[in-house]
């Protein structure tokens, strides 16, 4: 072993970064399992790891810095209907690609598989991999042109989300317009700054955060596929988010029409307790205020007219400029910051000279998609309406977990069924269920819907 240490020039390295706990550990491994340790260890770069521990070690000290919040220009309703047209113009002409990170480790949800594969739908159960497929697939239909989706998984959830598309014939999408792009990981830490030893014998890692996906969309060729489809925008948005108005043709209108680089959804925030970010300016520059940032005299702040002042909650869906990414990405110095969580991370320790299992609280880095926000020369904030467009899947029950994004959906479509003014009194318990093979939005439902001979709850409508 000693040779190939030295091959790698490691031990110096592991001592002078302080690592040199893991000679031990390799001290006690077959040798295959050392050689496979020792190819993952040349790929760290400890000076990096070094910086990223700092940042944690003043985090505990640091309060907000020198951060001065600022609210940000908000589009809200009405909006011109022209920006609806432009979406439509850039949909038929193959101008927008649909971006899905779906990389999560979903460790508050706690089901096993990957969030995708969660059967949600109120009434056939479909997962939400099959709802944005059925959603794409209306939308293909309805523009008359193909559409690409990326969809980004990690390390942990790649190979079963294949096979999920695999096993259900891609949901009926093209498999050549679907294409898959793994995201990066960087390396965990104890809380003393070492690195640690993964279950698998290999440097304990974790997926890099939602904003790996500029990374990724590089490195996997992604950016390139997208220039060679002619493919300038980008529509991002997240995998527990079963609202979420794919390809919103106001929205991406609104993005396009302004020349903006980034731009978000928001909703109102209208509770002070909620714990959402809030899109907004950090001295001067677009970004996500974390709730944790805001004093809590800003977080109860009121305008004149009594709604709270940062009140634009962030839900996580974005329009990216393809030349934007380019841009971010080309540039060798280019890293969004790193945010830190403190979690449970399985590992192995050395323990009566064996490695055994423990579990011990770590350090995990990752980088978020919303930082990108400040480097954008514009950006469009665009506020929606919560209860038709966000119910995030987070939690295993209480807030934001499958029972109330259920109950969202089907609220959403008793409204639409209400509206039609062709619907019998629905009675309260009615469980609903729309297809967005059946009807994408309100005003498609009006038009496809004729009530059904018998009208019975838990009534389906779709394909
Ligand atoms: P969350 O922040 O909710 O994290 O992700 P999570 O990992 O899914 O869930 P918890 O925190 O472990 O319970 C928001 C979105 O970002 C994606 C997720 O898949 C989800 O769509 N994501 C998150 C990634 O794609 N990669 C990551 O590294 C983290």
């Amino acid at each position: 072993m000693a040779t190939a240490i030295a091959e790698h020039g490691l031990k110096e390295k592991l001592e002078s970064y302080k690592q040199d706990h893991i000679l031990a550990c390799l001290d006690l491994m077959p040798a295959a399992e050392q050689k496979a340790l020792l190819e993952d260890l040349s790929e760290i770069n400890f000076a990096q790891l070094a910086a990223r521990y700092q940042t944690y070690l003043r985090s505990l000290s640091a309060g907000n810095g020198e951060k001065v919040f600022d609210t940000a220009e908000i589009l809200a309703p009405p909006l011109s209907k022209n920006f609806f047209s432009l979406g439509e113009d850039y949909l038929r002409e193959g101008k927008v690609g649909i971006f899905l990170v779906a990389g999560g480790q979903g460790t508050r949800l706690g089901f096993k598989g990957p969030k995708g594969c969660f059967p949600l739908s109120p009434v056939k159960s479909k997962s939400l991999f099959q709802l944005f497929s059925e959603s794409i697939r209306a939308l293909e239909r309805r523009y008359g042109r193909r559409l690409c989706w990326y969809i980004m998984t990690s390390r942990e959830n790649d190979a079963q989300t294949r096979s999920f598309f695999n096993d259900n014939q891609y949901f009926g999408l093209a498999p050549d317009h679907v294409f898959f792009l793994l995201q990066a990981e960087l390396p965990s830490l104890d809380r003393e700054g070492k690195l640690l030893l993964s279950r698998d014998r290999l440097v304990s890692k974790n997926p890099d955060g939602h904003g790996g996906a500029l990374t990724a969309m590089n490195e996997s060729g992604a950016l390139q596929d997208m220039q060679e489809k002619g493919i300038e925008e980008l529509f991002y948005f997240q995998v527990d988010n079963p609202l979420a108005k794919i390809a919103d043709p106001l929205f991406i209108g609104a993005h396009a029409e302004h020349r903006a680089e980034m731009s978000t959804k928001v909703v109102e925030k209208t509770d002070p307790a909620e714990r959402v970010g809030i899109i907004g300016k950090i001295n001067g520059r677009m970004g996500c205020i974390e709730y944790s940032e805001l004093t809590p005299a800003e977080t109860a702040e009121k305008k004149a007219d009594g709604t709270l002042r940062f009140a634009s909650a962030n839900i996580a869906i974005h329009m990216l400029k393809r030349s934007f990414i380019e841009k971010l990405t080309r540039d060798q110095g280019f890293a969004l910051p790193c945010h830190i969580a403190v979690k449970d991370i399985e590992c192995l320790a050395v323990q009566g000279g064996t490695l055994m299992p423990v579990t011990g609280r770590g350090i995990k880095f990752e980088m978020f998609i919303f930082d990108a926000l400040g480097f954008a020369q514009r950006s469009v904030t665009m506020q929606v309406k919560r209860e038709e467009e966000f119910s995030p899947v987070k939690n295993f029950d209480g807030v934001d977990s499958p029972q109330t994004a259920k109950r969202a959906m089907i609220q959403l479509f008793t409204q639409w069924l209400k509206n039609s003014g062709k619907a019998p009194p629905c009675p309260d318990d009615l469980v609903i269920e729309v297809s967005p093979l059946y009807a994408l939005d309100e005003a498609e439902f009006r038009k496809n819907y004729t009530p059904p001979a018998s009208f019975s709850s838990p009534l389906y409508l779709g394909p």
